[in-house]
C-alpha cells in the first residue's frame, strides 16, 4: 500500500507529524513508522523556548538539532515550531518581560539566534503562535493576556515577522493558530479575529507568507462545518498566503467506550476535513500532532480523558503501530 508521504507527494504536497528527538533513540520501530509515512517533521516541544533558552543566553538546541539531522537524513522538511508564544517560555523571560518592558531585544534576539542557527536546514517557522482569543476582551480578538502583548502591545506582531525576515530572508513565515473548524460564536469570533489580523499584517506589509491551521478536532461533540471552514481557507488563500494543516489530531473522548465506534467517527471527520482542507489550492501540507496513539499531547488534562478504561484513539496509527480507520481516512482524501 502507498504510504502517506507517497500519496501527498503526488498531489505535490506533504505529509508529516510532529515528534520528539527521545524517540529517535528509545523507540525504533515509532520513527520507522515515521519514516515510512512522514516526508515532514516539527518539533514536538524542543524548538520552544523554555527549551531552548534555560536561561538568559544558555542556548540548548540539543534536542531540535537532533530532530534537524533526522530531518536531513531522511530528505525531510523540518518546520521551526515556534518562535514566539505566550506558553513553554522560561520563568526568567516571563520575569524579564514584566520587569524590563521595553526590552524588545528578549524576542529580536531570539528570533535571529534561532532562525539563523538553522538556515535553509529549518525552512519554515511559525513566526507567532497563538495570538488571537478573543474571550480576553480586546476589541481586534488579540490575545491580551500573552506576556509579549502585556510587555510591547500589538506591535510585538509586526516586529516578529519583520525580524524574522531579516534574519531569513529565505524562509516562509507563517502565523499559527486553533478553533477556527466549526460553527458557533466561539470560533466565529475566532476566525473574524484572525482575518482581521492577517489583513492588519498584509495592509501595512509585514512579511508574511503562510497561515498554519492546527486542526486540533473533537470528534461526538461540536459540529465540524464544511461550509465555514472551507469559507475561511477560501478568505486566506484569497490573501495570498499558503496554508499549511500543522496540528491534526481528533479526541475521541466523547465517544461511546467501543472502540470500533469512536476509530469510525474519528475516521469520518477526519475525511470531511481533510476534503475541504485539500480542496483548497493554497494547501501545502499536512502535519499531525503525532502518529500514534502510543503519543499522544493531551491526555495529562484530566477533562480530556475518555470512558474509563479507555485510551484515546486520536492519531493515524494505533498504540501498536497499526494503521487504523483515520490512516486510510488520510489516505482517502490524499
Ligand atoms: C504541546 C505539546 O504537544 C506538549 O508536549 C507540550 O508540553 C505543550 O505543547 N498547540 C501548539 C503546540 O501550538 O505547540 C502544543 O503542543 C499543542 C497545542
Amino acid at each position: 500500500k502507498d504510504s502517506l508521504r507517497d500519496l501527498a507527494a503526488h498531489r505535490g504536497l506533504f505529509y508529516g507529524c510532529a515528534m520528539k528527538s527521545g524517540q529517535i533513540t528509545e523507540d525504533p520501530a515509532f520513527t520507522a513508522a515515521v519514516v515510512a509515512d512522514c516526508s515532514a517533521i516539527v518539533p514536538e516541544y524542543e524548538l520552544k523556548r523554555v527549551i531552548t533558552e534555560p536561561s538568559p543566553g544558555r542556548f540548548d538546541f540539543s534536542g531540535a538539532d537532533r530532530l534537524s539531522r533526522f530531518a536531513q537524513e531522511h530528505n525531510m522538511l523540518m518546520r521551526g515550531h515556534t518562535l514566539v508564544w505566550h506558553l513553554a517560555n522560561p520563568a526568567w523571560l516571563e520575569a524579564a518581560l514584566t520587569e524590563a518592558p521595553s526590552m524588545k531585544t528578549h524576542m529580536f534576539d531570539y528570533i535571529d539566534t534561532a532562525m539563523r542557527r538553522y538556515g535553509n536546514r529549518v525552512p519554515v517557522w511559525d513566526v507567532v503562535n497563538e495570538a488571537v482569543a478573543p474571550e480576553e476582551g480586546d476589541f481586534l480578538g488579540r490575545r491580551i493576556g500573552s506576556p509579549w502583548f502585556k510587555a510591547f502591545g500589538d506591535s510585538y506582531i509586526d516586529d516578529a515577522f519583520h525580524q524574522a525576515r531579516a534574519a531569513a530572508p529565505d524562509a516562509v513565515l507563517a502565523y499559527n493558530d486553533y478553533g477556527v473548524e466549526m460553527s458557533g460564536s466561539w470560533y466565529g469570533a475566532r476566525r473574524r479575529a484572525m482575518l482581521l489580523l492577517l489583513e492588519g499584517l498584509l495592509a501595512r506589509n509585514v512579511p508574511i507568507d503562510m497561515v498554519g491551521i492546527q486542526g486540533h478536532l473533537i470528534a461526538f461533540d461540536k459540529a465540524f462545518d464544511e461550509d465555514v471552514f472551507a469559507g475561511f481557507l477560501a478568505d486566506i488563500a484569497g490573501m495570498g498566503l499558503k496554508i499549511t494543516i500543522t496540528e491534526f489530531d481528533i479526541t475521541d473522548r466523547k465517544g461511546p467506550a467501543d472502540p470500533a465506534t469512536r476509530d469510525a467517527e474519528v475516521a469520518a471527520l477526519g475525511r470531511r476535513f481533510l476534503d475541504v482542507a485539500l480542496d483548497c489550492k493554497a494547501l501545502v501540507g499536512v502535519l499531525s500532532w503525532g502518529l500514534s496513539d502510543r503519543y499522544f499531547w493531551v491526555p495529562e488534562d484530566p477533562e480530556q480523558q475518555p470512558p474509563k478504561g479507555q485510551t484515546l484513539r486520536p492519531l493515524p496509527l494505533d498504540e501498536n503501530l497499526a494503521k487504523k480507520p483515520l490512516w486510510d481516512a488520510i489516505a482517502g482524501a490524499l
